[in-house]
């Protein structure tokens, strides 16, 4: 490191410290001083060595799919109902957080490549912020996931991703944890084929990691054996109806002490669709199983995963 990084790295230290009152300042001498930072640190860069290789997945999928993420095989259609409902062709764009994080957003913002805002008379200063959604979990919602909100012993687990699209829950699951079992289902099968050059070119276990092509609802056999099943918002793939009939189909197939992760809370989800009273005892919510890895991570930027188990 050069003198100038030094004095980079102390600056940004200190500002940080600056912020700090008496107690907090104590408490994070002793963090460095009893060197229990050091095993936080080596921590960190495994997690970020990890990461990489999600990057470089991603990378290697915006290559085979258009800029949108979204295939013209898909009738992907915006909700009627829930927090959503507001989305339309005009007001809203789908950046997949999977293939690009924040960074590489403000990258192609930067380049002309992307806009984040529309206008609302052509040729005026009148333009609106474009809603963005992303049909696949972020890198650092995965990881967070692994790595704070579920056990972290999965060895003799399955776990399984409801629509696993182009495979980010199931990279995760491979990279972040010791998952015995990493299943996918999804009924697009462009999705599928993506999954299954991933997997191969990435030269993944599979008797670890396994994409199925079929519609849920037909596979009440992987959802009876799932330890762990994480559902992504389904809301702009499936009807009203279908989308109950889905719920119906979890709470008749998990097994009682399942993990389930979403990344919307289900008072929400069952909710909207109206049908939380049906549901009010089916699930529990669970505290993090890593809490001690929450160091690594900013709480508030990942308050959108919600963790319950099957009663
Ligand atoms: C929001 S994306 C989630 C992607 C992925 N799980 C993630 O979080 O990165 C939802 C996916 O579910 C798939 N899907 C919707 N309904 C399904 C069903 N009944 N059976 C299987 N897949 C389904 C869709 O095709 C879509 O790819």
């Amino acid at each position: 490191m050069s003198n100038d990084n030094l004095i980079y790295a102390k600056s940004r230290i200190l500002d940080i410290l600056s912020e700090l009152d008496d107690f907090e300042l104590d408490n994070i001498s002793q963090w460095m001083c009893s060197h229990s930072y050091r095993k936080d640190l080596e921590e960190k860069k495994c997690m970020n060595i990890s990461e990489k290789y999600l990057k470089d997945i991603g990378n290697t999928i915006k290559a085979m799919v258009p800029f949108e993420a979204e295939m013209s095989s898909e009738n992907i259609v915006p909700p009627t109902i829930g927090d959503q409902a507001d989305c339309n062709a005009i007001n809203t764009c789908h950046i997949d957080e999977f293939l690009y994080d924040e960074d590489e957003v403000c990258e192609l913002v930067t380049n002309g490549k992307f806009n984040r805002h529309y206008c609302l008379e052509c040729n005026s200063r009148n333009t609106k912020e474009l809603i963005l959604i992303s049909h696949s979990m972020s890198r650092k919602s995965l990881l967070y996931m692994f790595r704070v909100l579920l056990p972290k012993d999965l060895e003799d687990k399955q776990v399984l991703d409801v629509g696993s699209r182009l495979g980010a829950v199931l990279y995760g699951a491979y990279y972040f944890s010791n998952a015995g079992s990493i299943l996918g289902v999804e009924m697009n099968k462009d999705c599928c084929e993506i999954q299954e050059r991933i997997i191969t070119q990435y030269s993944m276990d599979n008797n670890r990691i396994k994409v199925i092509h079929s519609d849920i609802l037909k596979r009440s056999d992987v959802v009876q054996s799932a330890d762990v099943i994480i559902i992504n918002v389904l809301d702009f793939f499936v009807d009203i109806e279908i989308h109950k009939q889905i719920w119906y189909f979890f709470k008749k197939y998990l097994k009682k002490g399942t993990y389930l992760v979403c990344n919307r809370s289900m008072a929400d989800t069952l909710g909207y669709l109206d049908m939380f009273e049906e549901f009010m005892n089916w699930l529990s919510i669970c505290k993090p199983g890593q809490l001690e890895n929450e160091i690594f991570f900013d709480i508030d930027e990942q308050s959108e995963l919600f963790l319950y188990t099957v009663n």
